[in-house]
């Protein structure tokens, strides 16, 4: 790919630190789906830490909790609560991707190290990102094992939802600093903008936020950036950072080919959604046109649409996956369409500060 200043293959995986990595396995598991396939802990030879590995079609979340007090992990979730600690990148090389993204500014976490066992190598490095989140960079076409040394495989069927994908993964900065940020993963990384929201386009009476969403060459990773803007109330993006304290991933958003039966089946599995109001899917087939999907099911549960020049696309919002109002999930199945869901923004905010309105935030 020329231009690929920094050639990212794809998300390796999304770790999560947490409270109580065994308890947050069952959470994925029985409500969202994923199969716990791996596990490292005291029993494999790591000590201060465990770590369940929940996997659903090439989405990879890390779920790690510390033993001990002590500990970077304890600290991390002290302050933030359960959050994404690492957006992990498989990359070819991971000697000279290091060394490249600090020669274009970026902060090293962790220099290169290889982890070896019976089934071949694996090298990582990490970066610092925004906030408390890094990239670690790895390196794995020599490994042949379930994940990394230290891991072992999981008992277990398989379950699933029909989740996929990881579609785009969004960041919550401080206000004044989605720039920054922008210029971080264009001067890195090589990624380009893919399109920009002002507080024009994203606000309703109440709150408002920026957004400019970086994408690689390849296609393979999307970061859209978000920062809080001013309106006659607290943004959501600021609720986030007062619970979170500071920048953090907002939401994950998960691809899947069937939305309608993949939220149905979550819904029966106790999964909670923003509701969006029955005026919503009155005004629907006017703005969006033909679609396969029948109205009555996207209305039953709650699922918004929108379309741009290519097709168009479906997705809902979680809400929250912990007690604080920071990370949640956002289930999405493009249907030709690019959006990132524009003609959503206003009922979407409305459901999201109606559920800040009950916290006490709006
Ligand atoms: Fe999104």
């Amino acid at each position: 790919m020329k231009n690929d200043a920094l050639p990212i293959e794809g998300i390796d995986y999304v770790e999560l630190y947490v409270g109580n990595a065994k308890q947050a396995s069952y959470f994925y598991k029985n409500g969202f789906g994923f199969t716990p396939v791996a596990y490292s802990g005291p029993e494999t030879g790591v000590k201060d830490k465990t770590s369940y590995l929940m996997q659903q079609g090439d989405i990879r979340l890390l779920l790690t909790s510390s033993l001990v007090p002590d500990h970077p992990i304890s600290r991390y979730v002290i302050t933030h609560g359960d959050g994404v600690a690492d957006v992990a990148m498989r990359v070819k090389d991971v000697d000279w991707t290091y060394k490249e993204a600090l020669r274009r500014g970026a902060k090293g976490i962790q220099a290169p190290k290889i982890l070896k066992d019976d089934h071949g190598t694996i090298r990582g490095a990490a970066i610092a990102a925004y906030g408390d989140t890094v990239h670690t960079f790895i390196e794995r076409h020599d490994y042949r094992g379930i994940f990394a040394p230290g891991y072992t495989p999981f008992p277990g069927k398989e379950e699933s939802v029909g989740l996929k994908h990881v579609d785009h993964v969004v960041a919550n900065v401080e206000e004044g600093k989605m720039d920054y940020w922008v210029e971080f993963y264009g001067n890195v990384f090589g990624f380009t903008q893919l399109i920009s929201f002002d507080d024009k386009d994203i606000s309703t009476e109440y709150s408002a936020l920026r957004s400019k969403v970086m994408r690689n060459p390849s296609g393979t990773v999307k970061f859209p950036i978000n920062e809080p803007a001013a309106g006659k109330r607290k943004s959501q993006i600021q609720e986030y950072l007062d619970y979170f304290k500071g920048a953090g991933v907002q939401h994950l958003a998960i691809s899947t080919e069937d939305l309608v039966g993949t939220v149905a089946r979550l819904a029966e599995r106790g999964i909670e959604f923003l509701r969006t109001p029955d005026s919503y899917y009155a005004e629907l087939p006017k703005r969006v046109g033909g679609i396969s999907e029948r109205i009555d099911d996207l209305k039953r549960l709650g699922i918004l649409v929108d379309k741009d020049e290519k097709g168009y696309m479906l997705q809902i919002f979680t809400k929250p996956l912990q007690d604080r109002p920071t990370l949640f999930f956002e289930l999405i199945q493009r249907k030709g369409s690019e959006s990132f869901g524009k003609g959503n923004f206003k009922a979407l905010f409305q459901s999201i500060e109606a559920e800040q309105a009950k916290r006490g935030n709006l």
